[in-house]
C-alpha cells in the first residue's frame, strides 16, 4: 500500500457519512429528495409509479384494495403476463439482439453463453410448449431443483408464460429438503439437472431428485433433466417418467406461445423459507404486486437502465435471485450476469475479472461474500480495471463500517454508491436503504425506510422509539411486492407476521418482520438481526428447529438446541448443543452423525460448526429452552441473569464442554 493510501485509509476510518457520488447524481434515474413527501402524500396512488414499469392486457381498476385486512390486494383485475414483460416487449421494441443472460460457467476453459432477449424468447416459448404437452395446468405447481444454469431462469419464465407458479429450491438443498417442499405445494413436476461444477469438480445433483420422488407422498408424473456436465455428469433412472431438457426443446424448437393474461392478483411463484417452526414456509408472490416492486426497485435503488450490465453474485434458488437476477433486470431490459461457481476458482479475482470482461455497471452482493474479500486483500481487484462500475449493493445481513468502507472504496474506487439494502423473502424486494441518487449514506445503517414504505422501530408495546434508541422493525402499511399469505396456510401468516403488534379491533394492521433494528435522529435504521429463531449463517437464513429436529432423529441423541454464534466471517456460526440418551457415550463418531443428519435433512450449507455435548439444556420453569444462554456461551459472552432458569448450574457445566472441544 503507498502512503497515500495509507492517508485515505485513516480519513476513510473517520468518515462517517458520504454524499452520493456528483458523476452518479448527474445521470441517477432518481435523484428528488421531494420524492418522500410526495409518496407519502399520495399513497397508495404512488404506487402507480411501479405499475407504470410494466406492461398491461388491461389496467387495474383499484391501486390498493384493503377490504380485507392483512388480505391485501394490489392493482386488482390488472391483467398482465411476468414473461411477456421480461422478454416478448423488449423484442417488440427492437431489441431483441441485445443480451438479456451473460452467463458464465464456473470451468475458465468452457465458452460464456450470451442469452439474447431473442433467443430467451425462443427457448422459454419451446419450454413453455413443452411444459404444456406434458400436461401441466394452469396453477399447477411445478418445482425447480436447479443451481445457476441458464436454463433455470428460462425454466422460471416459460412456467410464468403459462401461468404456472414455480417454487425454485436453492440447489443446495437436500433431497428430503426438495421432497418436504414438494410435499407442501403439492407439486407434481419437478424440472432438474445431471449436475454442475463446484469448485472446479462436477457435482452429481440428479440423486437428490432420484431419492427425493421416493419420499413425496403424491405422484411425481413428470422429471425434466438438464444435462449441464456431459460425459463428466452421472446417468440417472428415475422412477418417475424421465425427460432430456433438449430433446424437448429440440421437439418443441420454434413453438409460440402466448403468454397467459394472469390476474393480478394470480399467483407468480412461491419460494420457501424458514421460520420459527420446523416446516419452511411457502411464501406466496403474486404477477403485478411482486413484478412491478422488483422492477421498482431495481430503477431507483440499482439505478438500472436497458442499456446497463448488471451483476448480482447471489444465487437464483434465494429471494435476491428471483428479484434482482431474474424479474427485476429482466423487466427494465437490463443485461443480467450470471455466474455459476465460486469467487475463488480458479482464483480470488474470478468475479473482478468478470466485472472487468462484461464491463458491468452494478454489482451486488452479500456481507459475508465483502468480508472474504476483504480478508484475501486489495491485491485481487486491483487486477482488473473496475472503472466501469457506478453502483454498488449489499444484501442479506447487517454490514459493519470497515467492510462498507473498503467495498467502497477498493471496488468502488470511491466513486460508486453503497446501497445497503434490507428486506426479505417476504417482502419481495427491497424496503429500507438509502436512494443513491438522493441521500447520504451513513456506513452501517441501512438508511431510511424507501418512499411510500412505511418502516419504523418499535419498542416491546408497539410504540416507537426515540432516535438513538433500539427496538423492533415494524411496517406500518401495505406494500405492493409483498407476500400474500403462506401457502395453503392463511391462520400461520396472521400468526407469524400480523399478530405481534396489531390491534384488529381497532383496524391497526401491522407487519412484523421479525428483526431487531436501531433508529437515528435522521431516521436511519441500523438493522440487528433476526429475533426470532432462525439464524443468518453467510447469508444463508436458516430455522433453528429444522437443525434441531435433524439431530434428534440420530439414534443415542435426546434432545437437541441449536443456536447462532456471532462470526467474523459468516456473521453468525452454528453451534448445536446435544444431549445424548442414557448409556450413549458422547464420541466423536456421535458428532459426524449428527453433522450427516443435517446435511441429509436440510444440505451441507447448514452444517454446525460445532457440535458440544451438554448434561442439559438451559430450561425456564416452564420448561422452555433458553436459548439467549446458548448464544452465550457460544459467544463466550458474560453470562446475563440465569435465576429464572430451572436448573442454572447447567450452563456452567456447558460452558465446560464447550471449551473443552
Ligand atoms: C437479514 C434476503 C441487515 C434480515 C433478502 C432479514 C439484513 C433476513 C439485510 C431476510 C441488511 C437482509 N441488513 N440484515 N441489509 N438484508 N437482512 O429472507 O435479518 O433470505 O430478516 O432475504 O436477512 O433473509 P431472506
Amino acid at each position: 500500500m503507498s502512503s497515500d493510501d495509507g492517508e485515505l485509509e485513516t480519513s476513510l476510518e473517520e468518515t462517517e457519512e458520504f454524499e452520493p457520488p456528483e458523476a452518479f447524481v448527474e445521470q441517477a434515474n432518481v435523484t428528488d429528495e421531494g420524492i418522500y413527501e410526495e409518496f407519502e402524500d399520495e399513497w397508495p396512488e404512488c404506487w402507480e409509479n411501479a405499475a407504470e414499469l410494466l406492461d398491461w392486457y388491461e389496467g387495474y381498476d383499484q391501486v390498493l384494495d384493503d377490504s380485507n385486512e392483512p388480505f391485501y390486494e394490489w392493482f386488482t383485475d390488472g391483467k398482465l403476463n411476468a414473461s411477456y414483460n421480461c422478454i416478448d416487449r423488449h423484442v417488440e421494441e427492437g431489441r431483441g439482439d441485445e443480451v438479456a443472460i451473460q452467463w458464465v460457467g464456473e470451468p475458465t476453459e468452457e465458452d460464456d453463453r450470451a442469452v439474447t432477449y431473442e433467443d430467451l424468447l425462443e427457448e422459454v416459448e419451446a419450454f413453455a410448449a413443452a411444459l404444456q404437452d406434458l400436461g401441466i395446468e394452469e396453477d399447477e405447481v411445478v418445482t425447480l431443483h436447479m443451481p445457476m444454469i441458464p436454463e433455470l431462469p428460462v425454466a422460471m419464465l416459460a412456467c410464468a408464460r403459462i401461468g404456472v407458479p414455480h417454487s425454485v429450491v436453492f440447489a443446495g438443498f437436500s433431497a428430503e429438503a426438495l421432497a418436504t417442499r414438494m410435499n407442501s405445494a403439492d407439486s407434481e413436476y419437478l424440472v432438474t439437472c445431471d449436475g454442475y461444477y463446484r469448485r472446479g469438480d462436477p457435482l452429481d445433483h440428479i440423486e437428490k431428485a432420484d431419492e427425493a420422488i421416493g419420499s413425496v407422498e403424491h405422484e411425481v408424473s413428470d422429471v425434466v433433466a438438464v444435462n449441464r456436465l456431459g460425459e463428466d455428469g452421472p446417468e440417472a433412472d428415475l422412477d418417475a417418467d424421465q425427460h432430456d431438457y433438449e430433446s424437448l426443446l429440440a421437439d418443441h424448437e420454434g413453438a409460440a406461445v402466448d403468454p397467459v393474461e394472469r390476474d393480478a392478483e394470480d399467483m407468480l411463484f412461491l419460494m420457501y423459507t424458514s421460520g420459527t417452526t420446523g416446516a419452511p414456509k411457502g411464501i406466496k408472490h403474486t404477477t403485478a404486486g411482486y413484478l412491478s416492486w422488483a422492477a421498482w426497485t431495481s430503477h431507483a435503488v440499482l439505478d438500472l437502465e436497458a442499456d446497463d450490465t448488471y451483476f448480482c453474485t447471489a444465487d437464483i434458488g434465494w429471494i435476491t435471485g428471483h428479484s434482482y437476477i431474474v424479474y427485476g433486470p429482466l423487466a427494465l431490459g437490463s443485461t443480467t450476469v450470471m455466474y455459476e461457481g465460486a469467487p475463488d476458482e480458479p482464483d480470488r479475482d474470478r468475479l473482478w475479472e468478470i466485472v472487468e470482461e462484461y464491463e458491468c455497471d452494478q454489482f451486488y452482493t452479500a456481507p459475508t461474500a465483502i468480508r472474504s474479500f476483504m480478508k484475501w486483500g486489495s491485491e485481487y481487484p486491483e487486477r482488473h480495471d473496475l472503472s466501469s462500475l457506478r453502483l454498488l449493493g449489499t444484501v442479506g445481513e447487517p454490514i459493519n463500517p470497515r467492510p462498507w468502507k473498503w467495498y467502497y472504496q477498493h471496488i468502488g474506487g470511491g466513486e460508486c454508491p453503497v446501497v445497503d439494502t434490507w428486506w426479505q423473502t417476504e417482502t419481495g424486494g427491497m424496503m429500507v436503504t438509502t436512494l443513491p441518487g438522493a441521500k447520504r449514506m451513513k456506513p452501517g445503517a441501512a438508511g431510511p425506510a424507501l418512499p411510500g414504505v412505511d418502516v419504523r422501530v418499535v419498542d416491546s408495546e408497539g410504540d416507537e422509539v426515540e432516535g438513538g434508541d433500539a427496538g423492533y422493525l415494524t411496517v406500518h402499511k401495505p406494500w405492493p411486492g409483498m407476500l400474500r399469505t403462506i401457502y395453503g396456510n392463511d391462520e400461520r401468516y396472521i400468526e407469524e407476521f400480523w399478530a405481534e403488534y396489531s390491534d384488529a379491533d381497532a383496524g391497526e394492521w401491522v407487519y412484523f418482520p421479525e428483526d431487531g433494528a436501531g433508529i437515528d435522529d435522521e431516521g436511519y435504521i441500523t438493522v440487528l438481526g433476526r429475533v426470532d429463531d432462525t439464524m443468518n449463517v453467510s447469508g444463508h437464513r436458516i430455522g433453528t428447529a429444522e437443525v434441531e429436529n435433524a439431530a434428534v432423529e440420530v439414534q443415542g441423541v435426546a434432545e437437541a438446541a441449536v443456536v447462532g454464534a456471532e462470526d467474523e466471517q459468516k456473521g453468525e456460526a452454528m453451534y448445536a448443543y446435544a444431549i445424548t440418551e442414557e448409556g450413549q457415550a458422547e464420541t466423536d463418531e456421535l458428532r459426524e452423525r449428527i453433522v450427516a443428519s443435517v446435511e441429509d435433512a436440510i444440505g451441507p450449507f447448514a452444517r454446525p460448526q460445532e457440535v458440544v455435548f451438554a448434561p442439559d439444556l438451559p430450561k425456564t420453569r416452564s420448561g422452555k429452552i433458553m436459548r439467549r444462554l446458548l448464544e452465550d456461551v457460544a459467544n463466550d459472552d458474560d453470562l446475563g441473569d440465569t435465576s429464572t432458569l430451572r436448573n442454572p448450574e447447567i450452563v456452567e457445566e456447558i460452558q465446560g464442554q464447550a471449551s473443552a472441544n
